[in-house]
């Protein structure tokens, strides 16, 4: 069988073309990296759960109304994705004090913020990702105003709702970063939310003891990794019946 032609390869994921025109292969490795590629490592057997994890809350956000580019898991590692026209822009919500926004203001992790924050950072490596406004995201042509409301919109919705659907597992969501696209139908485009929403992407902190259950043990050289990815795959149900043979032993390399 012919390989596939790869179109894009990131720090956490890969991208093949898709068995259709219009879509992806969305591939999870196990690689770890932090600070901009400053940290790297190996967390055993995160692709496996981040597919899963992200096919799970992306579904479920799916039923609420949500557009999203998932079309369905293909195996352990895979999924097919519809093609978009990424946004380069990572939108973070926030809920509690955490990670840069405490260094940045110098306040307490841990803060409960009284209204969720939304901050935007342009995509972009070797600017290590700077936060901008929503002006500049406008007057760059990044997005348009109106994108720009519905990724505010949806962003808050997505919040709201994850924020409840973790609070049933004993988790706390405390922010989280977003990726959007466009998505064209004919003449019609869509904005439609894309790339995962795993540990790597959040944080999340046991309700109870606010143990950190999310890539800050990574980042911060916590330990007990991989047993966090898995202990949130499985409070949300969904651990892969497979799965210990994918996912041995802690490991994590730097
Ligand atoms: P921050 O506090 O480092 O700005 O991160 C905010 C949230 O965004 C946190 O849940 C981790 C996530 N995030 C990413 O997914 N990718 C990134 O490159 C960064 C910096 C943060």
């Amino acid at each position: 069988m012919a390989r596939r032609r790869q179109i894009y390869e990131g720090k956490a994921k890969v991208l093949f073309e898709g068995p259709e025109p219009g879509t992806l292969v969305q591939y999870f490795k196990d690689d770890a990296t932090a600070f901009n590629n400053k940290k790297r490592g190996t967390i055993t057997g995160k692709g496996v759960l981040n597919n899963r994890i992200s096919e799970y809350l992306m579904v479920r956000l799916n039923e609420i109304g949500v557009f999203t580019h998932f079309v369905r898991r293909l195996n352990m590692r895979e999924q097919l994705v519809r093609e978009v026209e990424i946004i380069p822009v990572e939108v973070v919500v926030r809920n509690v004090v955490a990670g840069s926004l405490a260094t940045r203001l110098g306040m307490a992790e841990g803060t409960a913020l009284p209204r969720s924050i939304i901050e935007y950072y342009y995509k972009n490596d070797e600017l290590d990702d700077p936060m901008v406004s929503e002006e500049h995201i406008t007057a760059f042509g990044w997005a348009t105003p109106q994108e720009l409301d519905e990724i505010m919109s949806v962003a808050l919705r997505i919040n709201d709702f994850l924020t409840g659907l973790f609070l049933g597992t004993g988790i706390r969501l405390v922010d989280f970063k977003l990726e959007f696209g466009r998505l064209w139908e004919g003449e019609q485009m869509r904005i439609v939310l894309a790339d995962e929403i795993s540990p790597d992407s959040c944080r999340l902190w046991d309700i109870k003891t606010n143990e950190k259950m999310d890539k800050d043990r990574f980042r911060r050289d916590l330990g007990r990794v991989e047993e966090a990815y898995q202990e949130v795959a499985r409070r949300l149900g969904i651990l892969p019946e497979s799965g210990p043979r994918d996912m041995q032993g802690p490991k994590v390399m730097q």
